[in-house]
Formats: structure tokens, C-alpha cells, sequence
């Protein structure tokens, strides 16, 4: 039978600020998908961007650009990201495509008409200028975590997904699957923090912005983009479509890898809604440790930012990876440092590796004019060496399989140092003092060289460039006896053959040198990275001033807003049409002061439902801290008269 294997990251938010942390969890996805592929598996690796939601819709607004617009924009610039870190990817989803949508409302409709999911209300603290629900957990100092205005109870219709229904079933499938959940700490974390103090029903659609899925039998909301968002490892197969093959062959997902603040949504929602739907629930879940720059979380205000872009530039691809899943736990929390970074370069990469492959081929060339000898004449330490040589895959094996990256890498380099080790023991220079010694010289040299072929090997799925390398250097440039079945044989690399030196693959770094060097790349990529978009959001072109199309209007009706105190409804007069604008602006005017004024109108600006009444356009107003007041026109003119 067919072996296969799904692995997935989570969705990325659209951001254009992806740092170190961020590549973590792809980089380990790539790895595994890459160790699968080598080890004979119908792999199916998924990532991809979670779109929607109010964050979004705020930035979009803040740059004046539709929100897919913006997303279209940053989701190029992630892609650009993966591709330089030659991430294996099979399938990109974005949870705009249509695919995903229809899938996810499909989903939505089901579960409410199996009665799933409810229409209920929300109730808690509310931020009327904001126009936002908060949970009482993500207030600051009991104020809008937005703008730090006080905040109100307030209660909106919303639908509710079944949670607490599951939650008997999910302590069930917790303690009868003790390997679902790995770390095993995160396991009795979810168990005892979450599943055992009882699971509320969880809120799963919003009226108060519009960027997300809409219901689709209540357009006024849209889904809740968690929701939405842990959808998407079953929408990407073709989950509910007449295209299914993928979801046939590929679910359950073998394993999704997450980081450990994102567990909770994937192993209590995301099974509860996998229990609805009587579908099978992934077969494991790896919450990982996150990153850290000194102990401390690494943001962007703290400047405290690591970003992978300066350090593939300057040492390559293949030594950030070596390093991240080397250094880490994966399981773990691990602090980044550019120092440990640098240091590790040196003694694992350019020591330990790069000085094995660069002495094993310079003696090659130097005692055997270039030419890969045979073997002839067994001797001392060549069992020890094979045994280790044949037996260290099976072991690479097992940690991969659990996700132990680290524990992988350093059975390799006990390998690694043990070939290095032999070199010592055996001593070529010597042996090639003396005539006599030649058979036993090229036995030397063909096992360092049999050694590093499956050393390059089982370094492939996390160095493919190196392990590249070395195939070129030993002669065996289309990869002959390297399957991942040739790593527990011994003998088989082919003799005869040039040998090829290059130059070394990672030459020996003087740290505080680099550390300097390093430290001016991230400065310059940081002002490189803000001085494009300085140069992009300063400006924009008479062209795209051209799209606002501002009317002179007059306010011939203005009245409370029915359902909100902060607005007023204004009737308008622009020309021979008649518009109704809501506007933030009943703190500032009583509607009476209003009726006869001249104001500016955006009026091509999408319809919207302000709080349930239709604002068809924007009345512009200036403001500074308290004070607002609406813009206008100088002298009289006629409504309707188009500002230029
Ligand atoms: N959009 C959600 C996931 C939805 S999945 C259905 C999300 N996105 S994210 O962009 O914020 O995070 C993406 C991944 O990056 C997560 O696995 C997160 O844990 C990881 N990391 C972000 N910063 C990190 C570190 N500093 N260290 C390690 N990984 C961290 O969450």
C-alpha cells in the first residue's frame, strides 16, 4: 500500500515582518516533509496564510486599500520568503480563495442545520468607538485594548458553536490517545487548565466588521476567522467537494505543527469541530517552544527582531537550519543568539563537517592523483566505523519520527565525529610514506569517502545544499547509492570516479568580526525594509487621488442613530441625489446645528451597515484629541459640486 503523509504548518498572519520565530515552525514542517519524501512517502505538505478578520480589515483601512488588497501584497512577500528558504511546500491555501470559503460555509451550514451550531447572543465589554467585543481577558487595565477608552457591556446577536458537547469526548480521546498531543507537558496542560474546568460554547460569527467569511444563511455576519482559519487543513484536500482524492488519500493529517500558543485552538476547537463534522481527528499535534532573543519575546517595539533575510545572506540557507533545529529543543523554549549562531558555524559546520569532506577529498587527490580508489585491504577500525556508519539511519529514524530534530542531528554528527576520528586513528600521511602501505591507503580513503556518502544522506533533509556538495565532491554527482535504503549499506559507493574539490563549504568565521558584520546586515536590512515602505506609503499618484470622489453635500435631515450613541444619521442632499451617511460625530454637533450646512462627501466609498442602518458614503471632519470638527467649503456652492 501507498505510504503517504500530510504535515502541516499553521496559517500565517499576513504580516511583512516575518522574523526567525516565524521560519521555525516551517523549517521544521520542511524538514520532516523532506525526511518523509527521502524515506519513501506520498508526502502532502501544507502552509499557507489566514486572512480575514478585523486586525486585517484595520490595516487595510489605515493604507486606504481594500483588505485584499493589502493581503495580496503581503502574501507575495511571505511566498518570496519560503521560496528563499527553499521551503518544499505542496500546497499554498489563503483562506481568501474561493475554494476555501465555499468549503468553510459548506462546513458552517452543516453543523447548524445537524444543530451544532446556534444563533444566540454575545454578551461582554464593548468598545463603541471602536466598534468592538472584547473579552474581558483582553482588556488593559479594564479598557479597550485598542484605543484605551472605557468600555461598556453590550450584547450582540451572534451564533455559537456546541463546544461543552465534546467536552466529555475530548477528555476520552485525550487519555486514550496519549500520543495526539506531543510535548506530553502541553497534554495535561490542555487537560487540566481547559478540558477538565468545562468548556463554554464557543462564539463563532461577528457583526462587527465585515472582512471574513459570510454566514451563508445570515450575511450580516461573518464567520469567526478561528473558525475559518483551522478549516483550512481540510478545505486544502478538497474536503466536501466532488474533488476529494486528496482528502481521501491524505486525511487524517499525520501531523500538524504548531506553536505552543496556538495548541489550544488545535487540539480542543479544531477536534470538537472534526468530532461534528464525524470526521477522524489528526494523528498528532507538536506544540514547539518558541524563540527568544535573550530570554525576552522578540517584537518589533522592543527592537529586539531577528530576521532570517541578513543571516541565509551572509552563511547560507543550510547553516540557519542546521542551527535552529540543532540548538533547540524543539519541544522546548530556546533563546537565540547571534553569538551561538556564529559559534555553532564554526565547530559543527566548518570543524566537524567541512574539514571531514575537505581533507577526505585533498588526500584523495593528493595520494590517489583525484581518482576514487578501491577498497583492498581491510584493517583496524574499519568494523567500528561501518557498524556506526550502518546503524546511525535507523536511529536518525526514530528521532524523526518523533520530532526530535536535535537528538537526529547529533547522532549524525556522533557519526561525523567518529569518520573524523578515524582519520586520526589511521593515519593516512603516514601509510603514505610507505610503498607497501598503498592497498591499506586506499581502504582509508574509500571508507572516509563510503562514510561521508551516507553521512550526506542522512543530512539531506536538513542541508540539501551541503549534502549537494558532497555528492559533487565525491564524484557521485546524480546521487548513486544515496536512497535512504543505501544508508545502512556499506561498499557501494562507486569507485573510479573523479573527485572534485570545491572550496570549503563553510570557512572558519572570526566571530566578533562577523558579529559586526552581522549586526550592520540587520541594521541595513531593517532601514532597507522601511525605507521601501516610506517610499510606498508616502506618496500616492494623482491617479489614485482620482479614485476618491469628493462631492460638496447638504445636510438637510440628521437624527440619533437608533442603536448607538456615538452616531448620527444624516440626510444629504448632493445634487439632484439624495444620500444617508452614518457619522461618528454625535458627541461633537446636536443634530439640529447640522440641517442646512455644507460638508464634503466621499461618495463613491462601499455602502456599509453602521450598527444596522445603511452609511452610503463619509462626511469628512478633522480631528485632534477631543476635538472635531467637520470640514466644508468656503463659500456657497452648488451640492453635488465634485472637489478637485
Ligand atoms: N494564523 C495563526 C495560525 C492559524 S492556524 C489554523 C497564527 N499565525 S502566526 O503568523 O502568528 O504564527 C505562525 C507560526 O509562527 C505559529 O506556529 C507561531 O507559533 C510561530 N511563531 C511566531 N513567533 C514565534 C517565535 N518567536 N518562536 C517560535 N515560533 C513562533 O498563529
Amino acid at each position: 500500500m501507498e505510504k503517504t503523509f500530510y504535515v502541516t504548518t499553521p496559517i500565517y498572519y499576513p504580516s511583512d515582518n516575518l522574523h526567525i520565530g516565524h521560519t521555525y515552525t516551517t523549517i521544521a514542517a520542511d524538514t520532516l516533509a523532506r525526511f518523509k519524501r527521502l524515506t519513501g512517502y506520498h508526502v502532502k505538505f501544507l502552509t499557507g496564510t489566514d486572512e480575514h478578520g478585523q486586525k486585517i480589515e484595520l490595516k487595510a483601512k489605515e493604507k486606504g486599500i481594500k483588505p485584499k488588497e493589502y493581503v495580496d501584497g503581503i502574501v507575495k512577500n511571505i511566498k518570496e520568503l519560503w521560496e528563499k528558504l527553499d521551503i518544499t511546500y505542496d500546497y499554498f491555501i489563503r483562506t481568501t480563495d474561493d475554494k476555501h470559503e465555499e468549503i468553510v460555509q459548506k462546513i458552517f451550514q452543516k453543523l447548524y442545520e445537524q444543530g451544532d451550531i446556534y444563533k444566540s447572543h454575545y454578551e461582554g465589554p464593548y468598545c463603541t468607538p471602536c466598534e468592538s467585543f472584547w473579552t474581558e481577558n483582553q482588556l488593559v487595565d479594564g479598557k479597550c485594548p485598542d484605543c484605551g477608552r472605557e468600555v461598556q457591556i453590550a450584547k450582540e446577536e451572534a451564533y455559537f458553536f456546541k463546544l461543552s458537547k465534546y467536552q466529555d469526548r475530548l477528555i476520552k480521546f485525550f487519555e486514550e490517545n496519549p500520543e495526539f498531543l506531543q510535548p506530553g507537558s502541553r497534554r495535561n496542560e490542555m487537560i487540566n487548565n481547559f478540558l477538565k474546568p468545562g468548556l463554554d460554547d464557543l462564539c463563532v460569527s461577528r457583526t462587527s466588521f465585515d472582512w471574513g467569511i459570510k454566514v451563508p444563511f445570515d450575511p450580516d455576519h461573518v464567520i469567526y476567522v478561528w473558525f475559518d482559519a483551522v478549516c483550512n487543513y481540510i478545505t486544502a484536500l478538497g474536503y466536501l467537494t466532488d474533488n476529494d482524492e486528496d482528502y481521501k488519500k491524505y486525511w487524517p493529517a499525520n501531523v500538524h505543527i504548531v506553536g505552543k500558543e496556538i495548541v489550544r485552538f488545535h487540539t480542543i476547537i479544531w477536534p470538537a469541530i472534526l468530532m461534528a463534522l464525524g470526521i477522524e481527528l489528526p494523528k498528532k499535534v507538536f506544540g514547539h517552544g518558541w524563540i527568544l532573543f535573550e530570554n525576552d519575546k522578540m517584537s518589533k517595539s522592543k527592537g529586539n527582531v531577528i530576521y532570517p533575510e541578513p543571516l541565509i545572506e551572509l552563511y547560507g540557507i543550510d547553516s540557519l537550519k542546521y542551527f535552529l533545529l540543532r540548538e533547540f529543543s524543539f519541544g522546548q523554549d530556546g533563546s537565540f543568539s547571534r553569538e551561538k549562531f556564529l559559534r555553532r558555524i564554526n565547530s559543527d559546520l566548518a570543524n566537524d563537517l567541512g574539514n571531514l569532506v575537505s581533507r577526505t577529498v585533498a588526500m584523495i587527490d593528493k595520494y590517489n592523483g583525484g581518482i576514487m580508489p578501491e577498497p583492498k585491504a581491510d584493517g583496524e577500525y574499519d568494523d567500528e566505523l561501518k557498524d556506526m556508519a550502518t546503524s546511525t539511519g535507523y536511529k536518525v529514524e526514530q528521532f524523526m519520527n518523533d520530532l526530535n530534530f536535535g537528538e537526529a542531528i547529533e547522532e549524525i554528527w556522533k557519526l561525523i565525529r567518529r569518520t573524523n576520528k578515524y582519520i586520526d586513528q589511521t593515519m593516512p600521511w603516514v601509510l603514505a610514506k610507505e610503498e607497501d602501505k598503498k592497498d591499506r591507503l586506499d581502504t582509508v580513503l574509500y571508507n572516509l569517502s563510503d562514510s561521508l556518502r551516507i553521512i550526506s544522506i542522512l543530512i539531506r533533509p536538513f542541508m540539501e545544499n551541503t549534502s549537494d556538495s558532497i555528492w559533487r565532491q565525491l564524484g557521485i554527482d546524480s546521487g548513486q547509492g544515496t536512497s535512504w535504503d543505501d544508508v545502512s549499506k556499506w561498499g557501494i559507493l562507486p569507485t573510479g570516479v573523479k573527485v572534485r574539490r570545491e572550496k570549503p563549504m563553510f570557512p572558519r568565521l572570526d566571530v566578533n568580526k562577523e558579529l559586526k558584520k552581522l549586526d550592520k546586515a540587520n541594521e541595513e536590512f531593517i532601514k532597507q525594509r522601511e525605507g521601501n515602505k516610506e517610499e510606498k506609503e508616502d506618496y500616492i499618484t494623482i491617479d489614485d487621488f482620482d479614485k476618491v470622489d469628493l462631492r460638496v453635500a447638504r445636510v438637510v435631515e440628521a437624527k440619533k442613530h437608533p442603536n448607538a450613541d456615538r452616531l448620527l444619521v444624516l440626510q444629504l442632499e448632493v445634487g439632484d441625489e439624495k444620500r444617508q451617511v452614518v457619522s461618528g460625530i454625535a458627541k461633537y454637533y446636536k443634530p439640529e446645528e447640522l440641517v442646512g450646512k455644507d460638508v464634503i462627501l466621499v461618495a463613491n466609498l462601499k455602502p456599509v451597515k453602521l450598527r444596522g442602518v445603511e452609511s452610503q458614503g463619509m462626511v469628512l471632519a478633522a480631528s485632534k484629541g477631543k476635538k472635531l470638527t467637520l470640514a466644508t467649503v468656503m463659500d456657497e456652492i452648488k451640492s453635488g459640486t465634485k472637489i478637485t
